[in-house]
């Protein structure tokens, strides 16, 4: 039998019921686990992501501590445009910060189609961890068009993404050829994991939630919808994801999600009637949970399974990635809570 008849996670992403609740943690690779932090120690971020015996390594490492139901590759959501020559680095403590932001015009012509000589270590890693992993499932990412472009035109993380908005609102045509561009270099970067093997997809639009529904259909639905209709036919579900994103849950679905995440914000079995029937979800536990007493913890988590119940397919995910100072011994027992319910 293939892995799609047996995955708990490929299950549930499908719409059914399996014998247990799947999980997985956003960013469960990283800074939490101490042997990441001894592989890093003199490395820098991006250039671990283009070396594939790292990558392989790291994603990895939380697999074998935490026996979640699925991988994430390890990477980042700015390493393809690093990829096709942009000058980005990952800052720490800070996040992706850009040389040259997109201003004009000009700016663009870097933004080049992604092609799988640009990403050869992302093809020899998937292919290794496909190998390794066995019965679980590897999940490939990208970020989403909107998410990229507001790195690419504050130059770095932003709390209220005013340049970006600026450049949409005033000049339409370079924000849609923008998007474009960033639309292909995340479809080519995604096409590269799934022909190397990857059994699903995440399209990570981090900022998305800055935007209000109408702005959203407008300005930044088209490109997304393009991105996930390319993997329409590979057989693979395709992950939707954004944070702050109550407002936007139906049109995240309607733009091509057989699985839409959802942060901790929303309960689940509203999340369900906002998206609609035919829908798997994932979420939605507070990051911030791993803090409360084991009580409140274990509460909490059987919360997110009952309500996951009102959707076709649930997935137990936190409503955004794992924070740097949890425990792994916590996300060990959350994954053995999730199992039990
Ligand atoms: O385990 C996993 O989830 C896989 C790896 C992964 C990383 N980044 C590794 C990483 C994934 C899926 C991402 C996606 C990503 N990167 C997103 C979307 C998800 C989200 O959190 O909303 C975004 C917005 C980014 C951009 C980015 N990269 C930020 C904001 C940061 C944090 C900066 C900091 O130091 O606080 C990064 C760096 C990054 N990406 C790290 C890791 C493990 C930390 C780097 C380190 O270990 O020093």
């Amino acid at each position: 039998m293939g892995l799609a008849a047996t995955s708990p996670f490929l299950r549930a992403a499908a719409g059914d019921r399996p014998d247990r609740v799947p999980v997985w943690f956003m960013r469960q690779a990283g800074r939490v686990l101490p042997e990441y932090r001894a592989l890093r120690a003199t490395t820098a971020m991006l250039d671990s992501c283009r070396n594939a015996d790292m990558v392989t390594e790291i994603t990895l490492q939380p697999v074998r501590r935490f026996r979640p139901d699925a991988a994430i590759f390890f990477s980042d959501i700015v390493l393809p445009l690093a990829a096709v020559g942009v000058e980005v680095d990952i800052v720490a403590g800070v996040g992706p910060v850009v040389a040259h932001p997109v201003r004009a015009r000009a700016d663009l012509d870097v933004l080049r189609p992604l092609q799988p000589d640009d990403v050869p270590y992302v093809s020899t890693a998937v292919g290794s961890l496909v190998r390794e992993l066995g019965a679980t499932p590897l999940i490939g990412f990208a970020g989403a068009p909107f998410t990229l472009a507001s790195y690419l035109i504050e130059g770095g993380p932003s709390r209220n993404h005013t340049r970006t908005k600026a450049l949409m609102y005033s000049e339409p045509e370079l924000w849609h050829d923008l998007l474009g561009r960033l639309a292909d270099i995340t479809a080519g970067f995604l096409r590269v994991q799934v022909d190397a093997g990857a059994d699903a997809v995440q399209l990570f639009d981090s900022w998305a939630g800055a935007l209000s529904e109408d702005d959203y259909l407008r300005y930044v639905a088209p490109h997304s919808r393009r991105v996930l209709s390319a993997f329409a036919d590979d057989g693979i579900p395709r992950i939707h994801f954004g944070v702050n994103t109550g407002q936007l849950l139906g049109a995240m679905g309607e733009v091509g999600a057989d699985v839409v995440g959802v942060d901790w914000r929303v309960p689940l079995d509203e999340a369900v009637t906002r998206i609609g029937p035919g829908r798997s979800v994932q979420g939605n536990l507070d990051p911030a949970a791993v803090f409360a007493p084991s009580d409140v913890l274990a509460a909490k988590v059987r919360d997110v399974c009952r309500r996951g119940a009102a959707a076709p397919g649930h997935i137990f995910n936190f409503g955004h990635g794992v924070l740097p100072e949890s425990d792994p011994g916590v996300l060990a027992h959350i994954v053995d809570l999730v199992h039990q319910f």
